[in-house]
């Protein structure tokens, strides 16, 4: 027997990082091994988007206008200088968008590298950026396997000064080859459709009245109950599903033309008019629906008394999610959302019984996915990436996911308390910068800690100076207040 030293994907795993790095790690993600992706990476249009969490308020994820001209330094050189050409000759309007490119290119072709031959990529865009997105998604995925362009009605009407309501996204479906799984989804019909179609009702139900025949003739065509289709130039064409649902499918395959009409009539599923001609009762409940189509206007969006809503601005509906896993991924699949803010891709992908994975760069949103969905998370701890996080990201994490307290929701004049830990009694201070802690911010921290009426406190910091040791001794002695420093190596273990 051959044997293969492929590791197994790990599943049910959320990843704390950049996307760029966790997918380039071919060990955990080997090739081809995905079979569905879905990303809705921060629009180029947008802000900043922080004060997501309503609860802590604490995290930063996105991108200003100036961080695109930060960002140029991080991307792949030939990558961007490819961008940067086409930029120069660029004249109108915001001149990051090629960055933005850029950046999305890098992170695409991982996409295209870890998704199997049989799988599907939908990219989640609005039309500020949507059409570069659709350029370079056809390079990189190749023009023969766009598939759609849907639009998604995203919010209700508004009024959008001096042009028409812009209330839509755009989510670019692609595949990686001509094999892939579709499961067509269906639409209801709408009540106007059925109330001028479905006029006939009976007790099975309300029915409209189809014909029973085909174009051009068939020169075999059996006449039955004196009608035969070739006398109208058409030929039969006896509706398959009804047919399989009465005997099956297998006895169904067997039968010819005239013993199914017989079937259809002696069941009540055929009415002949008073001209002779065969019609045959299409009943409402016995019709699937519309099969969808690419402008969707079905999905509202995440209301502010909706039970999904976790308070993230650019949170999507779980029917979005749904409707996407559920055409594109069967049972068991493996889905992946590199930039999954609040994890309703991985929350939909569980429920459906897919594996997932998900990936984001905020601390803050991996921890709310983890409440979310359960697995693990990986990443995001180390004295690096802990160096690089935001601070206040950073204090939520040491306040409220380490030591189970709570985060001191005053983003400015939080008077040197980032949080208060054992029911709200100790005030904690958290200090992220590079240099040591010393006897100043001691004598800081001991000032807020008596405006606060307390007799304890904690600091938490990467290093302490040794005159820091000899302060609290002090103050301990003199002022009976006793504040705790405690390193974030020992909070993370790290050596
Ligand atoms: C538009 S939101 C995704 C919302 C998500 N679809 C939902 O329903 O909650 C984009 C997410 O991308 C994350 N992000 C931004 N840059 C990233 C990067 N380089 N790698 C991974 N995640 C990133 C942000 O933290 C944010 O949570």
């Amino acid at each position: 027997m051959k044997r293969t030293n492929k590791k197994l994907m790990e599943t049910n795993v959320i990843y704390c990082g950049d996307s760029l790095d966790i997918m380039k790690d071919s060990q955990r993600f080997p090739d081809e091994s995905v079979d569905l992706i879905y990303l809705d990476p921060p629009f180029f249009s947008q802000k900043h988007y922080e004060d997501f969490w309503i609860k802590d308020k604490t995290s930063k994820v996105g991108f200003s206008d100036k961080d695109w001209e930060k960002l140029r330094h991080s991307i792949n050189p030939t990558t961007l200088k490819e961008y940067e050409e086409i930029e120069k000759r660029w004249k109108g309007g915001h001149h990051g968008i090629y960055v933005y490119i850029a950046y999305m290119r890098e992170r695409l072709e991982q996409c295209w590298r870890v998704l199997k031959k049989t799988g599907s990529i939908y990219l989640h865009c609005d039309s500020h950026a949507g059409h570069y997105l659709k350029m370079m998604m056809d390079e990189v995925f190749g023009y023969d396997n766009f598939k759609n362009d849907i639009v998604w009605k995203r919010t209700h009407a508004h009024n959008d000064p001096q042009r028409f309501g812009a209330n839509s996204d755009r989510i670019l479906f692609y595949t990686k080859s001509n094999e892939y799984t579709f499961n067509i989804q269906y639409s209801k019909y709408d009540k106007e459709y059925i109330d001028n179609f479905f006029k006939g009702k009976d007790e099975r139900g309300v029915y409209q009245l189809v014909i029973l025949t085909g174009p051009n003739i068939n020169p075999n065509d059996p006449t039955w109950k004196k009608y035969n289709p070739a006398q109208s130039g058409r030929s039969w064409s006896v509706p398959k599903r009804i047919v399989n649902k009465l005997v099956g499918k297998e006895k169904a395959s067997k039968m010819s033309i005239k013993e199914r009409l017989d079937l259809l009539y002696e069941n009540n599923y055929i009415e002949i008019s008073k001209n002779g001609v065969p019609r045959f009762k299409q009943y409402l409940d016995d019709m699937e629906g519309v099969p969808l189509q690419e402008i969707w206007i079905d999905i509202p969006p995440i209301s502010s008394n909706s039970n999904e809503r976790l308070g993230y601005p650019t949170q999507k509906p779980e029917a979005l999610m749904e409707r996407i896993i559920k055409s594109s991924s069967n049972e068991n699949d493996i889905i992946l959302d590199p930039f999954c803010g609040c994890g309703t891709t991985l929350a939909v992908a569980k429920k459906l019984n897919r594996k997932f994975i998900g990936v984001d760069i905020s601390r803050t949103a991996c921890d709310v996915m983890q409440k979310r969905v359960g697995g693990k998370v990986i990443g995001g701890e180390s004295e690096e990436e802990l160096r690089k996080m935001e601070p206040n990201e950073f204090a939520r994490l040491l306040v409220v996911e380490k030591l189970k307290g709570t985060i001191n929701p005053k983003k400015s004049g939080d008077m040197g308390i980032d949080g208060w830990i054992e029911f709200m009694t100790i005030p904690v201070q958290v200090k992220r910068w590079g240099h040591k802690v010393g006897r100043p911010e001691i004598d800081k921290f001991k000032t807020a800690i008596e405006r606060e009426h307390k007799k304890k406190g904690l600091i938490l910091a990467f290093d302490f100076s040794k005159d820091c040791y000899e302060e609290v001794e002090r103050i301990k002695h003199e002022d009976k207040i006793d504040i705790q420093l405690k390193s974030v190596k020992e909070i993370f273990n790290h050596d």
